[in-house]
């Protein structure tokens, strides 16, 4: 994938049906999804757990768009390779998953997969001024990672304005993640993010029985964050 800064939905699996992933996933697709999203937590750093890299792996065949890997794990780097082996597009670690964010990027873009750096609402957008040159994508947490549905974090908003800046005319995409819907991506895109991870918003109303509503949400969404980027330019 080249440099796009336009705006991207990635729809969270965490909000889909458990028992249904590879219809959910293709479901999604077909209603408008840029992404899909995949929340990797491990009980330790988050207090959730869910997949590990044999469920990722059955994931890939479904996901004809881009399988975003969100890496809630701590430690993090002894498990860079059995996700990208599972097909991850785009890895994503915490800062705060341990004391060499820098090694772990290295480890990432070693696998010739694309690198992300995600920080958690308490921590400053500063922290990651010497690792821009090694990121794709810095994710902004805009709740405390673990869970779904939880309620978006105003300051998320001045922080991504803040990583922009940083950012520079770096081509680095920022994503925001947690809380995301029609009416909270506006402020963020005219902070500067341009990839919006939603679990609830896109997955509330709908079912593989009845995928419309992913489509409407995912348009209410992209429509939202379409009509800020005008305002912006
Ligand atoms: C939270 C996860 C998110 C989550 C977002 O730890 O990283 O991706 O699924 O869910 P919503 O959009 O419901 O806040
Ligand atoms: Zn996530």
């Amino acid at each position: 994938m080249s440099f796009d800064r336009s705006i991207k939905i990635a729809p969270s699996i965490l909000s889909a049906d458990f028992a249904n992933f590879g219809q959910e996933i293709r479901a999604i697709e077909a209603q408008g999804a840029d992404w899909v999203h995949v929340d990797v937590m491990d009980g330790h750093f988050v207090p959730n757990l869910t997949f590990g890299p044999p469920a990722v792996k059955a994931f890939r065949p479904h996901v004809k768009t881009f399988m975003d890997v969100h890496l809630m794990i701590a430690p993090v780097d002894p498990y860079i390779e059995a996700y990208a082996e599972a097909g991850a597009d785009m890895i994503t670690a915490h800062w705060e998953a341990g004391p060499h964010p820098h090694r772990t990027l290295q480890a990432i873009k070693a696998t010739g997969k694309m690198a992300g750096i995600s920080l958690n609402p308490g921590t400053p957008a500063s922290v990651i001024s010497e690792l821009l040159d090694l990121v794709d994508m810095v994710l902004v947490m805009s709740v405390n990672p673990g869970f779904g549905g939880q309620k978006f974090i105003p300051s998320s908003i001045e922080k991504v304005r803040q990583v922009r800046e940083m950012i520079g005319h770096r081509e680095i995409m920022i994503q925001v993640d947690g809380g995301v819907d029609p009416n909270t991506v506006g402020p963020l895109v005219a902070a500067g993010a341009d990839c919006f991870v939603a679990g609830s918003a896109v997955f509330k109303g709908g079912s593989v029985d009845n995928p419309a509503a992913y489509g409407e949400n995912i348009r209410a969404i992209r429509t939202a964050a379409q009509g800020a980027l005008k305002n912006v330019a």
